[in-house]
């Protein structure tokens, strides 16, 4: 019995919580007012696995001073999202928080709008790979569910990829459904190859639980629509409320087997 409530806590999907966006509605008015610490914590007793902040080159929303207190006051483990870019890099290694995603940046865009260009950019994301590791920072790349970014992801030696599933938060219908296998097909070949898929952009409740279903991700890092939905239902019954469905996608996790080997007595299907 004991094994089985451990195999369900390990095989649980983590759910992060992304608070940029408080602090893009505090920076509108450049107060402390509404503090992203304070979401954190309301993110925390609703039952988030993590917290997760951007620290853009451009300061627009998390600032040096918000990743500062988060790693004092908190007791969720911190992804920090970050550019490959020495500043970057020297603010991660002062914190050495428990992960870091490296992601896409340009200043003009409004949001990361597309996964790394992780087999482009070897080179320049090896130095980064290597240098956040060896300080036993997990490193994640942002990048998009294909086979040739995950292959990438490979050659990097990259402990985690987390799929950036903007496209199939987009999209409706049969399109969303080959936007759903491309993510399906490249955790599994993460699995295969010794990463830990996790995935985020764009989800809401009305498109999380197929993605929660995909039983070889092991994170969602959501953000934007939590924040919104906080406007009319509170923060904490909004993380509530994704947790929830998250958790309603674990039968057909199993049925596949969160490991992405069939269960034992179970066939997956081709
Ligand atoms: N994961 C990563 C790497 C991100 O950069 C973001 C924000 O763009 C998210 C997850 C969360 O996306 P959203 O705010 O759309 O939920």
């Amino acid at each position: 019995m004991a094994g089985k409530l451990r195999q369900a806590v390990d095989d649980r999907l983590r759910l992060g919580v992304n608070i940029d966006h408080v602090a893009t509605i505090r920076n509108a008015r450049g107060g402390p007012h509404p503090d992203p610490l304070r979401a954190a914590h309301a993110a925390a007793n609703a039952g988030a696995d993590g917290i997760t902040a951007h620290l853009r080159e451009d300061r627009r929303h998390i600032t040096d001073e918000d990743i500062d207190r988060l790693m004092a006051e908190i007791d969720l483990p911190l992804n920090l999202e970050m550019a490959a870019t020495e500043e970057m890099l020297a603010i991660a290694l002062a914190h050495r928080p428990h992960a870091a995603c490296i992601v896409p940046e340009r200043r003009e865009e409004r949001t990361t709008e597309g996964g790394l260009d992780a087999a482009g950019q070897h080179n320049h994301l090896a130095y980064f790979v290597d240098k956040l590791g060896a300080a036993n920072i997990r490193v994640s790349l942002f990048i998009e569910p294909s086979e040739e970014q995950v292959a990438a992801a490979v050659k990097l030696g990259a402990p985690v990829v987390e799929f950036h599933t903007g496209r199939y938060a987009h999209v409706d219908g049969e399109q969303r459904a080959v936007e759903l296998k491309r993510i399906a097909d490249a955790a599994a070949l993460a699995v295969k190859n010794g990463i830990e898929p996790h995935a985020g952009h764009g989800l809401t409740f009305d498109n999380v639980v197929p993605v929660a279903a995909i039983p070889q991700l092991a994170e969602l890092n959501i953000g934007h629509f939590l924040v919104g939905e906080a406007i009319f239902i509170g923060l904490e019954d909004s993380v509530r409320q994704m947790r929830k469905l998250m958790d309603e996608a674990m039968p057909e996790r199993h049925l596949l087997g969160a490991s992405g080997r069939p269960a034992p007595g179970r066939t997956a299907p081709s």
